[in-house]
């Protein structure tokens, strides 16, 4: 490849006659440009070979630009990624005007660099599809996907930890307030059995006793609510209907619950925690807000997913309006709607997918989708 594809230096083409001072300037603020740029910027041939490298460029891979020139810009590809910059050469050859994709680089001395690769096809010489030369952006990205990780890694630890809180707490109302409380009701029943009361002392008892029961259900409910216990002894499925029936009840709602796909099935923990919690505010949803006549929850299996929906008939709403609402680093209006966020990133965080079909008037369908391993 001779230098005449060396589409950089203009003066070099322009002819026999001096360049005029205007085409120069615009020559040299062009190179600036190029070499300054914060993004690596490559010029190769239609074969990859390299023409010409920035600043950044040269940074990145951490060769001398004399070194570069003239080598194959996929060389510089980490392991296993090489065939990916073949590929992009190959589909700009074949007429595709731009290619991108994310890849891996080395530098020279240090582990692989996570990068965005962008090519464009220079112009085509009449009557050929192969591109005179590709120009190349390729932009580091290595730090972003590190704090993305890490976001994603404190976000799990986080979740993680709250499910751990709300374990313990469940598990003090059950073993402490829980006992206590049939502790109380036997102590009320000696008292009754002690011997002759008055009707008035009958009826008291009688309301007190209401009262422990009432007691009883709400602590129950409290602590299924923190944390299924009935997930771990009963199984995901037996804990949901538990769940959905009584839900049933208090909202007076009738609901249908099924089960899609083999009965009995376990999955993962962390999967069966995630299924349940949305089925739990899903139908906290449809009671809060959905004024619904009939509501359908299924959990189970399909040959990829393990997947939880919520189905009302309800008074659905206006899901961009919402979404905007949840946009991260806007201010909230009013309350702070925590509990379609709070599913989306449970949901997310076992690489799944929350979708939400609502129409204004026509009800809402949650659907979770949690991919199981094969
Ligand atoms: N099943 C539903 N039917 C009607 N509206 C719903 C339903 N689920 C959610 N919404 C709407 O979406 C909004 C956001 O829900 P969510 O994030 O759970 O917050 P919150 O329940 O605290 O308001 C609700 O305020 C409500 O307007
Ligand atoms: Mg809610």
């Amino acid at each position: 490849m001779g230098r005449g594809a060396e589409p950089l230096t203009a003066h070099e083409t322009a002819g026999p006659d001096e360049p005029s001072a205007d085409l120069l300037a615009q020559s040299v603020r062009f190179q600036e440009a190029f070499e300054f740029a914060p993004d690596c910027q490559l010029v190769t041939n239609p074969v990859g070979l390299i023409l010409e490298a920035n600043h950044a460029a040269v940074a990145l891979i951490d060769h001398r630009k004399e070194f570069l020139i003239g080598k194959p810009l996929p060389l510089f590809a980490a392991e296993g990624s090489r065939s990916r910059f073949y590929e992009c050469i190959w589909r700009l050859d074949q007429g595709a005007p731009n290619d991108a994709f994310e890849s891996r680089v080395v530098r020279r001395g240090d582990g692989p660099r996570d990068v965005h690769a962008v090519a464009r096809a220079g112009e085509r010489r009449p009557g050929s599809r192969t591109p005179a030369m590709i120009h190349w952006i390729i932009r580091d990205v290595t730090e972003w996907r590190r704090s993305e990780a890490t976001r994603a890694e404190l976000q799990r630890r986080l979740t993680t930890a709250q499910e751990d809180e709300r374990q313990r707490v469940a598990r003090d109302l059950h073993d402490g307030t829980g006992q206590m409380l049939t502790a109380l009701s036997l102590g009320l029943r000696a008292v009754r059995d002690a011997g002759p009361l008055t009707q008035e002392a009958h009826a008291r008892l009688d309301h007190v006793q209401h009262l422990i029961d009432e007691l009883a259900r709400q602590v129950h409910d409290l602590a299924t609510a923190l944390r299924p216990a009935a997930l771990d002894d009963l199984g995901l499925e037996a804990a949901t209907r538990q769940f959905v029936v009584n839900w049933s009840k208090r909202a007076k709602v009738p609901t249908d619950f099924q089960i899609i796909g083999p009965h009995g099935r376990r999955f993962p923990p962390e999967i069966e925690t995630v299924l349940f919690r949305v089925v739990q505010e899903g139908l906290t949803n449809v009671a809060k807000h959905a004024g619904a006549g009939r509501v359908a929850v299924m959990i189970g299996s399909t040959a990829e997913n393990a997947v939880a929906v919520v189905e009302d008939d309800g008074t659905g709403f206006d899901m961009e309006g919402v979404a905007k609402m949840l946009l991260p680093g806007e201010a909230p209006t009013g309350h702070v709607q925590l509990g379609i966020l709070g599913m989306r990133e449970r949901v997310a965080l076992v690489g799944g997918t929350l979708e939400i079909e609502t129409t204004p008037g026509r009800g809402t369908t949650v659907i979770a989708r949690l991919p199981l391993q094969p």
